[in-house]
């Protein structure tokens, strides 16, 4: 066992030799509480004196890292200069859908968008990136995509490197596909191209102390099984959401597309040593993009997949030159992080079944596309009404035979069990992002709270870029229904608006009490237009409201007494 390690290890440092490495770019930072991001497009030298097309913010690929204080309110402006609409979601934080940056949030070239919010999200690592419809893939490949660092009380208060750029680096691992003439080809299946922070074989020097690092897999599909090439152990502090509970001792974690680690490794006394950050696919099983066979069964292909170096073989990410310890080191892991406090199951209001599924049965089906529930992404489609504060379990089972990363706005989650079993350590904290195994049931918990009643609504969808895109993706609003619930009394009157939500389509107004009476009515929907203006004629106690032709959502009725008008929310489902 220890020759083959040391006749691997013998092996890896030739393969280093060979190839010319590159200082790792370190995105700049914006911070404070307003934030300017030019989305432009731009040429990048991957390849030295190549020039390639690419997309940034603030620059010509990638964008700035943003760091932002919990409870801080910030303000962005997000100017589009990429001739192309486009917009931008803040993947991970619970901000309205409004501020969400969803598809439906469009810049327009040309044009800006000014999102406001207050920062609700725990230090952790969040991302920001383009989410058009059927275009998420080919901003993002084209290189827009920052990080997010959000601080806290509770994270200052820890023994943890924070010092950006010489204790703390941000590390975004991607793959592309680059053409002949080294352009960036998306959709592509052909992704061998590893780099991070668009540094193709990057190397980083270290200090000889505690380092922590923000892994964020920004790649369009590709899984990575993260781990150092003298199986080191590192420590997992962080997942989407935050701090873990204490730090997890690993030797591997995977990283599918979307999601975040943060990670301790102890260099203390290796000063002069070279560490490889590894993906150990060849220990992928079929079934997930980055193993040999990215389907269950082998007779499965997908165009353009293989053959690729990355495919099921293990390869370099960056490598670590340590050096000499730098000013105020960090020298020990610490003992514990943050309380996490997970939500209990007994909490649960709802629970709704999901399941993912091909469109095309067979051995193209890798292909896709792939569905939801059966169904395919419609921007006018509204697939679940969510009530504000309600906590509900999603159980999800991937009847494909790949895996999918689920990736859900507006809140974070707790993993319940994978199968019946309780999830790994690295995944008890706070997620947005989980992969799904073929034939696979995950399921987790959230409580849906504080953003309601919004004009647009969230997404939930698969955070492989290309199923993403090819309709992966459903969408749901979250409805504060409370008042609508209630008698309302106004003036003499009592008005009473049954039954709420409305599931048969037949929206009942009745009034009591001794002057009561209906004059006229309104059905507005969420923008504001008027659908329905009836005046019945007289006073009448009475009235029945056929709304079973309408799109299920959130509608307002205006309804006008003798002598008062009020407006009341109406759920359609
Ligand atoms: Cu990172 Cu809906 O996206
Ligand atoms: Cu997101
Ligand atoms: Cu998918």
């Amino acid at each position: 066992m220890r020759t083959k390690t040391l006749f691997t290890l013998g092996l890896l440092i030739t393969a280093i030799s060979l190839t010319a490495q590159n200082p790792l770019l370190i995105p700049g930072t914006l911070s404070g509480t307003e934030f300017n991001l030019n989305l432009q497009n731009g040429t990048y030298q991957f390849y030295s004196g190549i020039n390639t097309t690419t997309m940034g913010a603030n620059g010509n690929i990638l964008g700035p890292t943003l760091i932002m204080q919990k409870g801080d309110f910030v303000d962005i402006t997000v100017n589009n200069n990429i001739d192309d609409t486009t917009t931008i979601h803040w993947h991970g934080m619970h901000v309205s859908a409004s501020n969400d940056g969803g598809p439906h949030t469009t810049i327009a070239p040309g044009a800006s968008w000014n999102p406001q919010f207050t920062v609700m999200d725990k230090a952790g690592t969040y991302w920001y990136h383009p989410h058009l419809h059927m275009k998420t893939n080919e901003h993002v490949s084209k290189g827009i995509a920052g990080m997010i660092i959000v601080r806290d009380d509770e994270e200052a208060a820890l023994d943890l490197p924070r010092t950006y750029g010489v204790d703390d680096f941000p590390l975004v691992i991607q793959t592309k596909d680059f053409d002949a003439d080294k352009q960036i080809v998306t959709p592509s299946n052909s992704d061998d191209v590893i780099m991070v922070n668009a540094t193709i074989n990057p190397v980083l020097a270290v200090p000889a102390q505690v380092v922590r690092f923000r892994l964020l897999n920004g790649s369009s599909q590709r899984v990575f099984k993260i781990g150092l090439s003298n199986n080191l152990t590192f420590y997992q502090i962080g997942s989407d959401g935050g701090l873990l509970s204490e730090p997890v001792a690993l030797t591997r974690l995977q990283m599918a597309p979307g999601e975040r680690a943060e990670l301790l490794i102890d260099f203390t006394g290796m000063d002069g040593q070279t560490v490889q950050l590894m993906s150990y696919a060849a220990e992928f099983p079929n079934g997930i993009y980055g193993a040999t066979y990215p389907g269950m069964n082998q007779s499965m292909t997908l165009d353009g997949y293989n053959p690729n170096a990355l495919n099921g073989s293990n390869f370099n990410i960056i490598a670590f030159s340590v050096g000499a310890p730098n000013g105020n080191p960090v020298t020990a892991i610490p003992d514990a992080l943050v309380e996490v406090t997970p939500i209990p199951e007994g909490d649960a209001d709802v629970t709704r079944d999901l399941t993912f599924s091909p469109e095309v049965m067979g051995p193209d089906q890798l292909n896709g596309n792939f569905l939801i529930n059966g169904l395919s992404f419609d921007m006018d489609v509204i697939n679940y009404t969510i009530q504000l504060n309600d906590t509900e379990i999603w159980s999800i089972t991937n009847q494909s035979a790949i895996a999918h990363p689920f990736h859900i706005h507006d809140v974070q989650f707790f993993v319940l069990d994978r199968d019946g079993n309780p999830p790994p350590a690295s995944e008890q904290g706070r997620k947005d992002v989980i992969l799904i195994q073929p034939q696979e049931t995950v399921r987790f918990i959230t409580k849906f709270e504080d953003f309601a009643n919004d004009d647009v609504p969230y997404m939930y969808h698969c955070h492989m870029l290309v199923h993403e895109d090819g309709g992966m993706m459903l969408q749901f609003e979250v409805v504060d229904q409370t008042t609508g619930l209630e008698d309302v009394e106004f003036g003499e009157n009592e008005l009473v608006l049954f039954p709420n939500p409305l599931t048969d389509g037949v929206l009942t107004l009745r009034t009591s009490g001794e002057h009561a009476g209906i004059v006229a009515y309104e059905v507005y929907n969420l923008t504001g237009s008027s659908l329905l203006d009836v005046k019945p004629g007289g006073v009448v106690r009475e009235v029945k409201i056929n709304m079973g032709g309408f799109p299920e959502g959130l509608y307002f009725i205006k309804v006008t007494t003798g002598n008062e008008t009020v407006t009341k929310r109406i759920v359609l489902q």
